[in-house]
């Protein structure tokens, strides 16, 4: 029989001893999407794997042709029953930092602070997304194992290192792996409760597909005043394109867009509606006043159920200082699109091209330079026996329910895991709306850091139950 106690009050008692870990961790900038920081992924591939080492693992770090695995195997000692085998996925890369000029302090150098309200804070680019979190269970394992002598369990750890830039060679690697990486079920942490005080698990993820465009005008750069008025402008042109993505109503007008998209069932609708979302707060926080997705959509029903076409970048000309009377060649924007339901990222994509060439005007062009790939929205059944076992555990934790909600974000493994593995998912994570997860000012609140600890020792004692 475990003893979850014994591992809780070591949880506890060592704290500053995992928070010196994490801030090891955070200060390697593993930024996934910059090819600049291609040897910072290595060395926190490195990192990871001996931390998997130190407890008693298998680990090892696989190349792939963009950034490496971490897969870490844990076997108990034989104890004549049969035991799960689960896998605890994580992700070791950051999102870019910048804009850096906005990080109070440097974004990998982390601290732990104290907020106006005195609630302690852990900041740093990673300190949430993904490494903070991915540490809550490495921590809940080392305290296991230290009071234990074992884990109940045979666990297998994954650590991604392409999670932020789109995860082009989890596929293969999953297809190639499939013996070696198929368990019983996975844990996911990368994902965000409820609120401060109230435990999460995510049934739903949305799907995601990229797409980059250049929009190409005249072969050079022209004096405006020479060729201004027939000189075909692809910043106009791409501003069209962009204009003319949603109607009215906020609903996407590329034809096909909402192929595999339906609406709520109306006990999912009912069940929202009684999690007494506050849309004021969630929008205010941010700065913000008024919902602009699609109109009579309630702000859970957009961000959980509902797909979108986002602009993420647009660029083009002149932005030096002063003015220069220019019509420049090229002009560029990068764009996203969240998927739910059965949207297939491949046919979105296709549809937004020819969608996107239609709006070409005069002799302006447009060429595509994403990398597609891609990956389709989840849905996990609520039924799942291992989500009910953390359920209970994180109750016992955090003394509430744990709420069962959506996600607006895109974890892409999750529905490869399913599709290639036949493996689910039990997304239970821990951070939190306002952690500025991709933004400046990155934190992780050290009681996300500290209660994930306790409920992975509480979910992982229960394993071996
Ligand atoms: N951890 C996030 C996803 C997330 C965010 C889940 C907030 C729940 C709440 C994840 O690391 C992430 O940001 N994923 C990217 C994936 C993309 C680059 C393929 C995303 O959603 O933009
Ligand atoms: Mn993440």
């Amino acid at each position: 029989m475990t003893d979850a106690t014994a591992a809780l009050k070591l949880i506890d008692d060592s704290l500053e001893g995992a928070i010196e870990r994490l801030f090891s961790f955070v200060r390697i900038p593993s930024i996934s999407a910059d090819p600049a920081y291609s040897a910072d992924c290595d060395k926190a591939a490195a990192w990871i794997a001996a931390e998997f080492q130190a407890l008693g693992c298998k680990a090892s770090v696989r190349p792939t042709p963009g950034k490496p695995m971490v897969v870490a195997h844990y076997t108990p000692p034989d104890s004549g029953r049969k035991l799960p085998h689960v896998l605890f996925y994580g992700h070791y890369d950051v999102q870019p930092a910048d804009p850096l000029d906005l990080w109070k302090n440097p974004p990998f150098e982390p601290q732990r602070i104290k907020n106006k309200a005195g609630v302690e804070l852990l900041v740093g680019r990673g300190t949430a997304d993904d490494k903070g979190q991915l540490m809550t269970f490495v921590e809940a394992a080392r305290a296991l194992i230290a009071t234990n002598g074992s884990l109940p369990f045979k666990a297998t750890f994954l650590i991604e290192g392409e999670e932020e830039s789109g995860s082009p060679s989890l596929v293969p690697f999953l297809k190639e792996n499939r013996e070696e990486l198929s368990c019983d079920v996975a844990f996911v942490c990368d994902t965000n409760m409820w609120d401060a005080k109230t435990p999460a698990i995510t049934t739903r993820l949305r799907g995601l597909v990229h797409e980059e465009v250049t929009v190409i005008g005249p072969s050079i750069d022209l004096h405006s005043g020479m060729y201004g008025g027939p000189a075909t402008n692809p910043i106009r042109a791409l501003s069209r394109l962009v204009s003319s993505l949603h109607d009215a109503k906020g609903k996407v007008t590329i034809p096909g867009f909402y192929e595999g998209v339906s609406e709520l069932p109306a006990a999912v609708k009912k069940q929202w509606a009684s999690l007494k979302f506050s849309e004021k707060k969630f929008l205010g926080a941010v700065g913000l006043k008024t919902a602009a997705g699609e109109k009579g959509r309630s702000v859970l029903e957009q961000i959980w159920a509902r797909p979108t076409a986002e602009l993420n970048g647009m660029w083009g000309g002149y932005t030096g200082a002063g003015t220069k009377t220019v019509i420049p060649s090229k002009a560029f924007a990068k764009f996203t699109f969240r998927l739910v339901g059965k949207q297939n990222p491949a046919k979105v994509l296709k549809a937004f091209q020819r969608f996107a060439r239609e709006q070409m005007m005069g002799d302006a062009k447009i060429a595509f330079s994403g990398k597609g790939g891609g990956s389709p929205a989840s849905e996990i059944s609520e039924s799942n026996p291992f989500i009910r076992l953390s359920a209970a555990a994180l109750k016992a934790e955090f003394k509430r329910e744990a709420v069962l909600m959506g996600s607006g974000g895109s974890i892409p493994i999750v529905r490869h895991f399913k599709d290639i593995l036949g493996m689910d998912s039990v997304l239970v994570g821990f951070g939190l709306d306002d952690d500025a997860i991709h933004s400046p000012n990155e934190k992780y609140n050290l009681s996300s850091f500290h209660r994930g600890m306790r409920s992975w020792v509480r979910i992982m004692g229960a394993l071996g139950q």
